[in-house]
């Protein structure tokens, strides 16, 4: 079974091109007018790298044909100090203040979009009152950055309407502040950065540390990136999250040292009787995850397919191991894409993004992408009773204007 909000039949264009229609035709039909600006931002899938872009390491990921897209226009009453977003996926409406607030005021999925216009009007960028209509192909709690790609939806949107454009370094950051002060998740820098530069035919290899991004081609059709959902979420506040990260941080104060990169295995070992065993832990995974993701790059760069495969597996070992983060149904996923092998045309398989449920990612042959994702699914349901869902997808183009209205006479620019 594919996943069902999007039929196998529709390329990946299609899909965008429906999913701006609908959410340009309910603007319309919401508001009465054009929209003057539309904006999308993409998910992401991490293709390797896991828990590490707050550990300033390596991470591989891409932007996928998945968005978040957003149309909006300025109010006629222009004394209204909040704007007015409607979510054409959950049928519901929020006002948000525009105001330079440092928390929310807002709940749910309002968070993300307050904390990135307060960005805006804290760097002193107008924000007028607007209305805006958002709808998603991102699946939402599935690892993929639905959050991170409704943040940089709306900052490319906002853009837009006050026609000021922020450095695109510059607006990544600012997403990602908007999701610890105003989500409460402390991230990393991946998520938003990938759907800030997601670039067609590239992985991106960011390094975490100088917020550097190195592309590495990915462009051979034979082998295809298969998204496959566990639909099931253990873990919904970010608190184990945070617990790994203050981990990570007192086991590198305990080691003495400011950066996991100038960390060994062998330091490791030798400060055994100084840190906890989760400290331990979660050293060992970060330090073997930091070489397994630089290796990746290399193996992807030459074509190694089945290399790239081993490192993945190994890096689902250390995060269900080591760092604990995985959970019986991505296991189970995990190990139907191994048992289908080289031979079914699964290179590799592994957990991606936070953990506790969401998605695996898996490498495989095209010619065997459908036989492959029938195969886990029907498996999956079988051993565990929960439906998933799949897709593949090519690198895509990271966030970006599809239509600016600048004069309100119906001239795109
Ligand atoms: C979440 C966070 C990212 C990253 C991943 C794990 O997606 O938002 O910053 O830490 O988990 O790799």
């Amino acid at each position: 079974m594919t996943d069902l909000s999007h039929p196998a039949s529709l390329s990946a264009a299609d899909q965008f091109v429906e999913l701006r229609q609908q959410v340009e035709s309910e603007f319309r039909s919401r508001f009465g007018r054009v929209p003057s600006v539309v904006a999308a931002a993409p998910g992401r899938v991490n293709l390797i790298g896991e828990h590490i872009d707050y550990n300033n390491g390596f991470v591989l990921p891409m932007a996928i044909e998945r968005y978040v897209i957003v149309a909006a226009a300025p109010c006629s009453d222009s004394s209204q100090e909040h704007a007015t977003f409607y979510s054409s996926d959950l049928h519901e409406s929020k006002d948000i203040p525009i105001s330079a607030s440092y928390g929310p005021t807002c709940s749910g999925w309002g968070r993300y979009i307050e904390g990135v216009i307060a960005g805006f009007v804290s760097g002193s960028c107008d924000v007028p009152p607007l209305e805006a209509v958002i709808g998603s192909s991102v699946p939402s709690g599935g690892g993929l950055s639905s959050s991170a790609a409704l943040e940089v939806a709306t900052a490319t949107m906002l853009e837009g309407i006050a026609s000021h454009q922020i450095e695109p370094l510059e607006k990544a950051l600012l997403c990602q502040h908007a999701e610890h002060a105003f989500a409460g998740m402390p991230c990393g820098i991946m998520d938003q950065f990938s759907s800030v530069f997601g670039m067609p035919g590239e992985l991106m290899l960011l390094d975490c540390m100088s917020q550097e991004i190195q592309t590495v081609p990915f462009r051979d059709e034979e082998v295809s990136v298969l998204i496959t959902n566990s639909n099931v979420k253990h873990e919904l506040t970010g608190g184990e999250y945070a617990e790994r990260r203050r981990q990570c941080e007192s086991a590198l104060e305990k080691l003495g040292l400011s950066s996991w990169r100038d960390v060994t295995l062998a330091d490791l070992r030798l400060a055994r009787s100084r840190l906890t065993d989760n400290e331990l832990a979660c050293g060992r995974h970060v330090v073997s995850e930091i070489s397994r993701t630089v290796d990746a790059a290399k193996a992807f760069a030459k074509g190694q397919w089945a290399s790239v495969g081993e490192l993945m597996y190994s890096s689902h070992e250390s995060l269900q191991k080591d760092f604990r983060v995985s959970c019986d149904e991505l296991d189970a996923l995990v190990r139907i894409a191994c048992e289908i092998g080289l031979e079914g045309g699964v290179y590799g398989s592994r957990m991606t993004g936070g953990g506790f449920g969401g998605c695996i990612v898996t490498l495989v042959h095209s010619d065997c992408a459908d036989a492959v994702r029938e195969r886990i699914l029907t498996q999956y349901e079988n051993e565990t009773g929960v439906q998933g869902s799949s897709f593949a997808s090519r690198p895509a183009l990271g966030a970006h204007l599809i239509k600016r209205n600048c004069n309100g006479n119906g001239t795109f620019t």
